[in-house]
């Protein structure tokens, strides 16, 4: 597919969807945001992907949704808008995805970071959800997503005031799994995603699976699921093969099966 407002890179199994609308701060439209859908379906299908890097263009990561497109719809408009879709097959996505936030990430661009599995910034990114500020609130999981991450108080008091934090409060907040030099970001990132390439695709699936249930389910019910996941690893050539690199001593050669 070709894409306007975003340019795709699949390089040693990392696939990166870079965010690209200068002239608006890579702020999301409704193109924008079902090119994206398209772009994480896109790289989920694509075997020669096991992760997915998503970043913005310039000093912006993503600046939220289109303010002039919200300032111009009624009531009913936001059913034909498929953000919070959207952003649940980000998170859902069986591929792991990592944000590079490259600069701001407000609004909906806050919400594309907490979508993803990790998130790596540059000293210079800056984080909020200041929808408080335009009459309307974070609908594209700001109010759920925020919550899990950085804490119920936490979340309330940003979601509340709108206030923007800087890339050293979102690390010590736990929002940032890494701050780095704008210069390394891309390395690092790069160097995380390697490193989950590496490994056996179908175990990382699993994991994944696992891993968002996690929030939501009681203990007995994650330990039976962890259960049934890992019974289908035992059945795989991925479990035969790392076990036994093991045991022979050398690295495994995964196959993603
Ligand atoms: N929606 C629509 N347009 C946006 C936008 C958004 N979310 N964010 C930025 N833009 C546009 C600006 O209107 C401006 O357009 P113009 O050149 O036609 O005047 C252009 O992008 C550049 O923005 P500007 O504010 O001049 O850039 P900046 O570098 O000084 O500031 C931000 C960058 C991200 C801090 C600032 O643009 C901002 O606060 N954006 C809105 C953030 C927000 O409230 N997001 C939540 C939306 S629900």
């Amino acid at each position: 597919m070709n894409y306007q407002y975003l340019q795709l890179d699949i390089k040693d199994y990392i696939g990166t969807i870079q965010i690209y609308r200068p002239e608006k701060r890579n702020a999301m439209d409704p193109q924008s945001w079902d090119e994206l859908d398209q772009a994480v379906k896109e790289l989920n299908t694509n075997p020669l992907v096991h992760v997915i890097v998503i970043t913005g263009h310039d000093k912006t990561f993503v600046a939220g949704a289109d303010i002039q497109w919200i300032h111009d719809r009624k009531p009913m408009d936001i059913y034909g808008l498929a953000v919070q879709d959207i952003l649940l097959n980000v998170y859902r996505s069986q591929k792991p995805t990592i944000a590079a936030i490259n600069g701001y990430a407000l609004g909906g661009g806050c919400e594309l970071a907490l979508a993803c599995d990790i998130r790596v910034g540059c000293v210079e990114a800056k984080f909020g959800q200041p929808e408080v500020n335009l009459g309307i609130l974070p609908a594209g999981g700001g109010t759920q997503q925020l919550t899990k991450i950085v804490g119920l108080a936490k979340a309330k008091e940003l979601i509340l005031t709108g206030d923007i934090i800087d890339a050293e409060e979102a690390h010590r907040l736990g929002l940032l799994n890494h701050v780095v030099s704008k210069e390394i970001l891309m390395d690092k990132t790069y160097e995380i995603a390697r490193k989950i390439a590496s490994k056996s695709a179908v175990t990382v699936k699993m994991l994944k699976i696992a891993l968002n249930e996690s929030p939501t389910s009681d203990l007995s019910s994650g330990l039976a699921l962890e259960k049934s996941l890992q019974a289908v690893l035992f059945g795989t050539e991925d479990k035969k093969e790392g076990t036994r690199a093991f045991l022979e001593k050398r690295k495994p050669q995964f196959k993603g099966s």
